[in-house]
């Protein structure tokens, strides 16, 4: 029988919260990400054949984020379909890159577009949820939203999902260093307080109104002022040593902002050209150095979403 054909699709890294907007807002990178090829078998359900790039620190079974976002999808639009995965990591894990995400977005992406489904990205994200549930215990969708669409993606309703793309800055570059250890998503998310007082709320609901309105403005130094948050930082940057110092850092040189990624240890830092990127990112190196906890980092702008790579692979 001859083989069944592959494809491929690649996702994204994502930076996610960007200041105030914790588990609703999330952009899409340009240069890294992870890569997925499925194609489709006889037995329905999904089987993960091989991960590669992770140090085998992934499980290579129906757990990874990848097979149960493919499962979610499966069960939901093609119930009876089967297919088989092999998952290529570019991105390191619990570095607040959107590791999980990318690895279900691109999984969810390739399966599409096997099974011939053209589901909307709204049905995309949903079925990608279900690998971040996997993944830290909550399906937050603010790294498989922009991870799968692309851009600068705004989530004001998770039921039913809604997504909203908001404007680009041309001019926006970002300095993305992750320290030289992990931090697991769980890990971070459980540092977070239960209850914030209201005048904290309203400060950071502000502050994620101002970020809208800097994104349609286009005004980048509007965008640095409302890239502020006082519930989520706090509460993680213990978690990150050399965080505040390289914070501090970037804010001394001319950082438009600089905040986590996500759940960290991932910090970024804005700038309103490569140049100035770059700079930044030399300024992140050195403070993590400092702090015993080198890494490695880019600059980047925002890029597009999940997309198929390759035609069919034989
Ligand atoms: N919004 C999530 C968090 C992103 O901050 O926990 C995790 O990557």
């Amino acid at each position: 029988m001859r083989a069944r054909p592959w494809i491929e699709a690649f996702a994204p890294a994502t930076v996610s919260n960007l200041g105030p907007g914790f588990d609703c807002l999330g952009l899409a990178l340009r240069a890294r990400g992870d890569t997925v090829r499925a194609r489709r078998r006889d037995e329905p359900g999904v089987a993960l054949l091989r991960v590669v790039g992770d140090g085998g620190a992934l499980p290579c079974d129906e757990r990874n984020t990848a097979a149960v976002a493919v499962a979610a999808l499966l069960a939901a639009h093609a119930p009876g379909e089967g297919v088989e995965l092999e998952l290529d990591k570019g991105l390191p894990l619990g570095s607040g890159l959107g590791s999980s995400g990318a690895s279900a977005a691109a999984a969810v992406v390739a399966v599409d577009a096997v099974l011939e489904l053209g589901l909307p990205a709204a049905a995309l994200v949903q079925a990608a949820r279900a690998g971040e549930a996997a993944a830290c215990g909550a399906d937050h969708a603010d790294n498989v939203a922009p991870a799968i669409t692309g851009g600068i993606v705004l989530l004001p309703s998770l039921d039913p999902l809604r997504l909203v793309s908001l404007p680009v800055p041309p001019s926006l570059w970002l300095a993305v260093y992750t320290p030289g250890y992990s931090l697991p998503t769980a890990k971070a998310r459980a540092a977070l307080p239960t209850a914030v007082p209201l005048s904290r709320v309203v400060q950071q609901a502000s502050r994620l109104g101002l970020l809208v309105h800097a994104l349609h403005c286009g005004e980048l130094a509007l965008l640095g002022e409302a890239i502020t948050d006082d519930i989520v930082e706090p509460a993680r940057a213990p978690l990150i040593p050399g965080y505040l110092e390289a914070k501090a850092a970037c804010c001394e040189a001319g950082a438009i902002a600089c905040s986590i990624s996500g759940a960290g240890p991932t910090t970024f830092a804005i700038a309103s050209d490569r140049g100035r990127a770059e700079a930044l990112l030399a300024i992140l190196d050195e403070a993590f150095a400092a702090a015993g906890v080198a890494g490695d980092g880019f600059v980047d702008q925002v890029g597009g979403g999940a997309r198929v790579t390759t035609g069919l692979l034989h």
